[in-house]
């Protein structure tokens, strides 16, 4: 009898669709109580098969008729079996009375028991149901409410498989003493390491409990504190509803360092204070972003740096951007990555794209936002070339991929979310502003940017709604055509007319490198002294795929490419030069491979690798060796490729 097909369906309308609970076998569905459950499925055709709304493609939840409103974590982090255990509470606005059932979202997790309670105080058994488990979304976690229910409690365990967790043992970590873990929510990994309703539709505002190896220090995208008593019991308070792919945890052997007032930097002791001295005008671009958009709205910024197996360059988590050690060169050449972060401060932490296929909301603006940030504190030169570059990354990228994926608002909705972040919903979506920016002025544009921020602060929104709020405020008389917006906003490809800006320093570079290569100019007379890395990493990428041996033996004679210590330039130059068997890139190579798990680099590397017969098999063995070293994310990336 419980062996019956039990469907709920949504009625089919757009975005919405049909989950099974059980699927005709029991053994899918982990049932605590087979009495209330019965009891749960025989209630079913009396509420009349109530239809379970869940509006956004990538997730399960109700949150349009039950919503969290409120979450309380009280989580232990035990490093022994790499494992947080503990329970998430839900307090819980219901939207829709009618409604009985909370959905959650999960994603290999244990749930051991559920309770609800009507006043958070009396507490009781939850009939609940773990649905199947779809390859994207993960499992349904459906759970029976009573009509004046307003608090669920998941007890729950975390799995080897959480992809939103990575736990590192002491050796993998820079000081080799502690492990270290950290968790990257964005897009839907949160429901992976906490049952949630894990779309960036729905806010919340959470407090957490954590307890660790005394020890070790916790820090949240929550209100830490500089003078936390290192005791293996932290609290955490987030005041600010956000969306639960920007709630995070960090554990290790951290070590806090002010800046300013307001601003200053986790880090594990040897990062410290080559952290603070890279990142030290991070002051100065919070009082840039302030003046351009609004007042900062998080109190304390802070950064947090991530051993170097980050997966990627920077996390906006609230209040703690996470960061990748990759970035502490020692000349701040790359932290337009942290202006980047403090950015989505604005762009997609304050106003917060509704669904993964609005993507271009956060990545696209906050790339504007970074740049204009970059451009105040820096100067207009050094931001123009960050263009430049960005623009040329687009150019690449669109060469590869459909023209559907290279529309600024592409239909990911039964496709993995984290694919959707490439440099179409950065860098088209950058432009667009920066079009935009052109056609009304820079200053006129600023103010309405800062009016749209304002307006929509802590709301999640979509495609349609800032183009209603950009046609009503900014063009009013329409004089950016309907038309052109519409191909910026749906077309394929790069079709609207950008107006880029001119680099010198980077036109002086184009010549002398045509000038040696043509055998007019020894490259001995290039200025190098002089400079920037984002010089350097045009003259490389500006360089033909097919300079000859000789050529890139006088290229790393006279600048040591092959052994440069910043990753942009390291990896722009090896997926140059591994097509063409650059001997002298291989050591250094392996060295990179195996210390840095950032994709940006891995990734492409992997892939010249593995298009050159003659390195492929080398590749499989490093690849071998650092696997265990990789986040998980990177790891299934990485096997992807099939090396
Ligand atoms: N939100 C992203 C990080 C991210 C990327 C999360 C992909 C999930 C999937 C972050 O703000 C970001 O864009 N980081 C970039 C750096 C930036 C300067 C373009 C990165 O990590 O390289
Ligand atoms: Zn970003």
């Amino acid at each position: 009898m419980c062996a019956d097909v039990l469907r709920i369906c949504t009625g089919g309308q757009p975005g919405e669709h049909e989950f099974e609970l059980l699927n005709g076998q029991l053994s899918h569905v982990i049932l605590k109580n087979c009495a209330l459950l019965l009891v749960f499925l025989l209630s079913l055709p009396l509420s009349g098969m109530q239809k379970i709304e869940a509006t956004d493609p990538h997730s399960f939840s109700n949150y349009t008729q039950v919503r969290t409103r409120h979450l309380v974590l009280d989580l232990a982090v035990d490093f022994t079996r790499q494992q947080l255990t503990g329970y998430a509470e839900h307090q819980l606005e219901r939207l829709d009375p009618a409604i009985d059932r909370l959905v959650l979202d999960t994603r290999n997790l244990k749930v051991t028991t559920v309770t609800y309670s009507d006043d958070g105080v009396h507490w009781q058994k939850a009939v609940y149901l773990l649905g199947i488990a779809d390859p994207l979304k993960g499992q349904p976690l459906t759970v029976q409410l009573q009509a004046k229910t307003l608090s669920v409690r998941v007890y729950y365990q975390t799995t080897p498989q959480a992809s939103g967790l990575q736990w590192l043992t002491a050796d993998q970590t820079s000081e080799k003493k502690h492990p270290f873990l950290f968790s990257q929510s964005q897009p839907i990994h949160a429901r992976s390491w906490l049952p949630v309703q894990d779309t960036p539709a729905n806010r919340i505002t959470y407090q957490a409990n954590i307890r660790t190896p005394r020890e070790l220090l916790a820090v949240m995208s929550a209100d830490n504190s500089a003078n936390t008593e290192r005791n293996g019991q932290y609290r955490f308070t987030m005041a600010q509803p956000v969306p639960s792919y920007l709630i995070a945890l960090a554990v290790g052997d951290l070590h806090f360092k002010a800046m300013s007032a307001q601003t200053g930097v986790y880090a594990e002791k040897l990062w410290l204070d080559k952290a603070v001295a890279e990142f030290s005008d991070t002051q100065k671009m919070m009082d840039a972003a302030n003046q351009l958009f609004g007042q900062y709205p998080w109190q304390r910024y802070d950064l947090l740096v991530l051993p170097s197996s980050f997966p990627f360059g920077g996390m906006e988590n609230p209040r703690l951007s996470f960061v990748t050690p990759t970035i502490i060169t020692g000349d701040k050449s790359l932290i337009s990555l942290v202006a980047h972060e403090l950015a989505h401060s604005w762009s997609g932490n304050l106003v917060t794209n509704a669904c993964w296929n609005d993507l271009w909301l956060n990545e696209g603006f906050t790339n504007y936002v970074e740049n204009r940030i970059m451009q105040e504190v820096y100067g207009q030169a050094r931001a123009d070339m960050e263009l430049l570059l960005n623009v040329q990354a687009l150019r690449e990228q669109l060469q590869q991929l459909s023209p559907d994926d290279s529309r600024l608002q592409p239909d990911y909705r039964f496709r993995d979310p984290d694919e959707a972040f490439h440099q179409v919903p950065y860098v088209k979506g950058q432009l667009l502003l920066h079009t935009l920016a052109q056609h009304f002025g820079q200053e006129q544009f600023d103010r309405f940017l800062r009016d749209y921020f304002a307006t929509f602060a802590f709301q999640s929104i979509n495609t349609k709604t800032f183009v209603d709020f950009f046609t009503q405020k900014l063009n009013i008389k329409q004089s950016f055509s309907a038309a052109s917006l519409e191909q910026w906003l749906y077309q394929p490809g790069l079709t609207g007319e950008v107006k880029l800006p001119s680099s010198d320093a980077f036109s002086r570079i184009s010549v002398m490198q045509q000038q040696w290569l043509s055998g007019k100019l020894s490259i001995n007379m290039f200025p190098t002294e002089q400079w920037s890395v984002h010089e350097w990493l045009y003259f490389i990428e500006q360089l033909p795929r097919n300079l000859t041996p000789q050529q890139l033996i006088e290229l790393d004679m006279a600048f040591s490419l092959s052994n440069s210590r910043n990753a942009e330039v390291f990896t722009t130059w090896a997926r140059l030069v591994i097509p063409l068997n650059h001997q002298q890139i291989i050591q250094p190579l392996r060295q990179f491979l195996l210390s840095v798990g950032r994709q940006k680099f891995i990734v492409p590397l992997y892939t010249e690798l593995k298009a050159n017969p003659q390195w492929r098999s080398w590749a499989r063995q490093v690849y071998r060796e650092a696997r265990p070293g990789y986040h998980p994310l990177a790891q299934q990336q990485l096997d992807k490729l099939a090396l």
